[in-house]
């Protein structure tokens, strides 16, 4: 059998510490997580039944989240992806929201469940509902993983948000940093060293 040896010690190189560099602590675990995912997709399955509704998810950081809730969820679903600019490689919202990928799927009469990583100002999850409200959708469900408690915030649907977290720039479980960290199997908060001295 080949791979990494499970009991092996780590050290500061090993290439599963090599991911977790710059995270300065965990704020969700992965139990966490698999636990309120399997929590949301059972009210969906008894929401939709046999409705097959369609999943749009946000790329790229809703990849995680859509994932494990499909996997989890016992009804029909399909599934459809669009992508919509966000930060780049900063920590705060530009407000400046740009389609990058179009759905495929013609959506007019469907029943959709939006499926977002996180939601922070708003701006993002606002630009996407007005969007696809006019394409005549039959209803739509937001569903986000995280929202962040932001006194300044927009006024946004989220139907079911599995977390509230404090307003700290977070990775992991498909959240990025410059295209770093998607790849973490929970949600950390970052080092703050890593944007402020670069
Ligand atoms: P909003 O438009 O400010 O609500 O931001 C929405 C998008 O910004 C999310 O879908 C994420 O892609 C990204 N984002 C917001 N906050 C964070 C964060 O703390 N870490 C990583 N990405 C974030």
């Amino acid at each position: 059998m080949t791979g990494v040896n499970p009991e092996a010690p780590t050290t500061a190189t090993a290439p599963q510490e090599l991911r977790a560099r710059g995270v300065a602590r965990i704020l969700i675990s992965e139990t966490e997580l698999q636990q309120e995912i399997r929590a949301i997709a059972a009210e969906l399955d008894a929401e939709y039944g046999t409705d097959q509704p369609l999943m749009v998810g946000v790329l790229t950081g809703a990849v995680a989240f859509m994932a494990d809730l499909m996997k989890a969820m016992t009804i029909p679903v399909q599934l459809d992806f669009m992508a919509i600019s966000s930060y780049g490689a900063a920590t705060k919202s530009s407000g400046v929201v740009r389609i990058l990928k179009d759905l495929n799927e013609d959506i007019e009469g469907r029943r959709l469940i939006v499926v977002e990583d996180i939601v922070d100002s708003g701006l993002t999850l606002q630009y996407l509902l007005e969007m696809l409200k006019a394409r005549n959708p039959a209803d739509i469900r937001v569903v986000a993983l995280l929202k962040k408690d932001k006194p300044d915030a927009i006024e946004v649907q989220a139907d079911r948000v599995g977390f509230h977290i404090p307003d700290e720039f977070v990775i992991g479980y498909g959240l990025d940093y410059a295209g770093q960290y998607r790849n973490l199997p929970y949600v950390a908060v970052l080092d703050p060293s890593v944007y402020t001295n670069s």
